[in-house]
């Protein structure tokens, strides 16, 4: 396929990283590159997580998360906002985890650019070699195109993720703002979310990928509630039946609001986006099948929503609402604890329980509204 016939692909949602690896392979000097990944950058935290990887879960480094401040390397390149490349990663063992890891997983060269929108970082690019000095000045002439189309990929995706989040927050915004569906609920829980996931990715073989679109999609959980009057919303106390009926229905309002975004923007294509709908749909199903507004329980509730469950109700116990004041977190612990198995996945519920510092450290940062 032409160049053109490649960016035509990567436009049109048919090209992936991996297939591209796979072309790129079938160029004789270069068929030896071995892997070609996307990390992310949060600047909130100044985390870099890696998020696409050609290698299909086979990678060294699935799931690994650094601070970029701890990656000097990766910071100056930042800056420099140009391609390094590295001859031998044995120059740089002791730089980070994340070279280290390479190294043991019989990589020797790389060759990384950074991702810029403007002057913000975004992520960063990283092509691997088994072989020292693979990145030749000739090699590289001919993988630039490549590197560029990888780059076009790993910025539409990033984009199209924006363009969900920007849709919603726009559909927010022009809705009444109220509620504790603002801020630093939806920081929060969309980050337990990914403390969860991130405990599960071993055993449920998730990838970086999903965990990151689950970190991304889950805040949109409660999108249905710009549908529900504010006389419900913030009613300081308990609803009545025929309130908490109306108050259920977020969920289905949400569900429609994310399908006429899907077809309006015409976002079918995004990556995960089933993710987005589950999350929406069945964040309020419970494990025992009690939950609203299906009755689904266990294994038929998408895992995406099983996560969200957890993080979301954790949070709004930890919060104060207009209905009651916040519980302590070993409180709230107690509460999941002795939910495991009935309302909450008990294996979601663990994974929480595992990362409780974690859990604290979240609510240092995006502390707002919780224990005051
Ligand atoms: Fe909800
Ligand atoms: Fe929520």
């Amino acid at each position: 396929m032409s160049l053109k016939g490649e960016i035509d692909g990567v436009m049109d949602g048919v090209v992936n990283l991996v297939e591209l690896h796979d072309r790129i392979k079938g160029i004789a000097p270069l068929s030896a590159l071995t892997r070609i990944a996307v990390a992310v950058y949060d600047p909130e935290r100044d985390m870099l997580r890696t998020f696409i990887d050609s290698t299909m879960g086979e990678c060294p480094l699935s799931h690994y998360v650094a601070r970029l401040g701890d990656v000097p390397s990766l910071v100056a390149l930042a800056r420099a906002g140009g391609p390094r490349v590295v001859d031998d990663l044995k120059d740089y063992v002791g730089d980070s985890e994340h070279s280290r890891k390479l190294l043991d997983h019989g990589y020797r060269s790389s060759y990384t650019l950074p991702l810029m929108q403007g002057d913000a970082l975004q992520g960063f690019l990283f092509f691997n070699a088994a072989t020292p000095g693979f990145f030749t000045p000739e090699r590289l002439s001919q993988l630039w195109p490549y590197a560029q189309i990888a780059r076009l990929i790993a910025v539409l995706e990033l984009d199209k993720i924006r363009l969900i989040q920007a849709a919603v927050k726009t559909v927010r915004q022009i809705s009444y703002h109220r509620d504790e569906e603002t801020g630093s609920h939806l920081e929060r829980m969309s980050r337990y979310g990914r403390l969860i996931a991130e405990g599960l990715a071993e055993p449920y073989r998730l990838s970086d990928e999903y965990v990151e679109f689950l970190y991304r999609f889950s805040p949109l959980h409660d999108v249905g509630k710009v549908a529900i009057p504010d006389s419900i919303l913030l009613k300081p106390g308990p609803l009545d039946a025929p309130e908490y009926a109306l108050m259920q229905a977020h969920v289905d309002k949400g569900r429609q609001i994310i399908d006429m975004m899907l077809k309006e923007f015409g976002m079918g294509q995004v990556p995960h986006i089933d993710m987005l709908h589950n999350i929406v749909a069945y964040h309020h199903e419970c494990w025992d099948g009690s939950g609203y507004p299906y009755g689904l329980s266990g294994d038929q509730i998408p895992l995406e929503a099983r996560i969200a469950a957890v993080a979301d109700v954790f949070d709004a116990l930890t919060s104060n609402r207009p209905y009651k004041k916040a519980w302590s977190n070993a409180e709230a612990f107690a509460y999941l604890r002795d939910m495991r198995g009935s309302k909450f996945d008990p294996a979601c519920v663990e994974a929480m329980l595992q990362r409780a510092a974690e859990v604290e450290e979240i609510q240092a940062h995006f502390a707002e509204t919780i224990h005051d």
